[in-house]
């Protein structure tokens, strides 16, 4: 039977920095992937750019039953570290916005450099193998594999989470967790565009295509970025982030004119321009197709002069919260993540190994350990390898 120290479920993000670090501590180290590729998420995101981290990493920007579980990993291997690693592979780098760094060249950079360091290493690769059971032995575990059984003294399992299965994305890791008697927090999509009901998207069919510089709230949270109608309801960054905090059957709350007062401006344009539709006064300050959504979605009538004060609060309360009912999302299909995962209480914060199960561990998306949008779980993913491997 093949002999190994570690191995390691999953060649991602997680899984292939978790591997270089076991491997440069002299650790025999197999990786497995059902994939044709080593890394594959890392390759197409960012739209091809990898936005690798952010330097605003913070607990706040984490979802998780437990806020306070990925700052152990994310504090001993920080953004800074990642940032250092790309500058000595003279993989060059810029700030995007909102702390977002993305790569100046192709993603692909990144996975050349991680192939790289994990050859030097000396860790093994085994790409199209599909593992299968995992059980415990005297000397740690055996893991069924399409190439047969592997042994080993430490498993870590780096399998992510479900989004995209069109990629190779599948619950291994969850119902891993579970034979072992782990528990799962409930795993849903995040980051993903939310949907609207047929009736309410007939009625928003001609703003497909508008996008605005608004902010988007679901429940407590808000988030100041673009958001952009669609032919199946709504997207962009500030509603992708919002989805994460979104619950089916909640409203989400969209202000489209973030940073003016609607308010004033029309009241100043009535005095200025009474005679113009309030729809003229709205395009000041909106898009075209939306000023004439707001207007019909008010149900004015007659020019800006015609408006009482009243009239016009209610037309700037609705610009600046309107409320939309989402039906659903787009699901997995398109979400950048998984929220949920393998419960953090049943994980050591420091080492990310199962409490109940020595030498078993998870790291990354399989981790009820999601981040923002915005670099924030790749660093999740960097981190949390990082963590595994200084122990595997
Ligand atoms: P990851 O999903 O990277 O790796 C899991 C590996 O396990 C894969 O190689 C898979 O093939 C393998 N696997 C799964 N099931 C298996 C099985 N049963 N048997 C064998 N192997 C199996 N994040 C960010 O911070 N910045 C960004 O720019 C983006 N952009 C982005 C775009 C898109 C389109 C998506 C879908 C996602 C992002 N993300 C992102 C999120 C980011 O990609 C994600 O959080 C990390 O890749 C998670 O890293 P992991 O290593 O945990 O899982």
């Amino acid at each position: 039977m093949e002999k190994h120290d570690v191995v390691i479920l999953g060649a991602g993000a997680a899984g292939m920095f978790c591997a270089i670090e076991a491997g440069r501590r002299g650790r025999r180290v197999l990786v497995i992937d059902h994939a044709r590729a080593a890394g594959e998420k890392i390759r197409i995101s960012g739209g091809g750019r990898c936005n690798f981290t952010n330097l605003g990493i913070a607990a706040d920007r984490f979802l998780s039953q437990n806020q306070r579980f990925a700052l152990s990993a994310l504090k001993r291997y920080t953004q800074w570290d990642f940032i250092a690693r790309l500058d000595a592979a003279g993989i060059a780098w810029h700030e995007k916005t909102l702390g977002q760094l993305f790569c100046d060249g192709p993603a692909t950079q990144i996975v050349a450099m991680l192939l790289d360091d994990m050859r030097r290493a000396g860790v093994t690769l085994w790409l199209e193998t599909a593992p299968g059971e995992v059980r415990t032995t005297p000397g740690g575990f055996v893991v069924e594999t399409s190439r047969g059984p592997v042994q080993a003294a430490s498993v870590v399992v780096a399998t992510g989470g479900k989004s995209i299965p069109k990629m190779g994305a599948t619950s291994y890791g969850y119902r891993l967790a579970e034979s072992f008697g782990l528990p799962l927090v409930e795993t849903r999509p995040g980051l993903v565009p939310l949907t609207l009901a047929a009736q309410e998207l007939e009625a928003l069919k001609p703003l497909a295509g508008v996008a605005v510089q608004g902010s988007v709230t679901a429940g407590r949270t808000r988030f100041d970025e673009a958001l952009l109608f669609t032919h199946r309801g709504l997207s962009g960054p500030a509603v992708l982030q919002a989805s994460s905090y979104w619950r089916e059957g909640q409203p989400i709350t969209l202000d489209l004119a973030r940073g003016m007062d609607a308010a004033a401006h029309l009241r100043k344009a009535r005095s200025e321009a009474g005679r113009v539709a309030p729809r003229t006064a709205l395009a000041q300050i909106l898009p075209e197709k939306l000023a004439r959504h707001v207007e019909a979605l008010a149900g004015l009538n007659g020019t800006l002069a015609d408006q009482a004060n009243a009239t016009l609060d209610r037309v700037a309360a609705l610009v600046h919260g309107w409320e939309l009912r989402p039906v659903g999302s787009e699901g997995y299909r398109t979400a950048e993540v998984t929220l949920g995962g393998v419960d953090t209480d049943a994980l050591d914060a420091r080492t990310m190994q199962a409490r109940n199960v020595p030498g078993l561990h998870f790291v990354g998306e399989v981790v009820d350990v999601t981040g923002w949008l915005g670099g924030y779980n790749f660093q999740w993913a960097w981190s949390s390898g990082w963590a595994a491997g200084q122990v595997v």
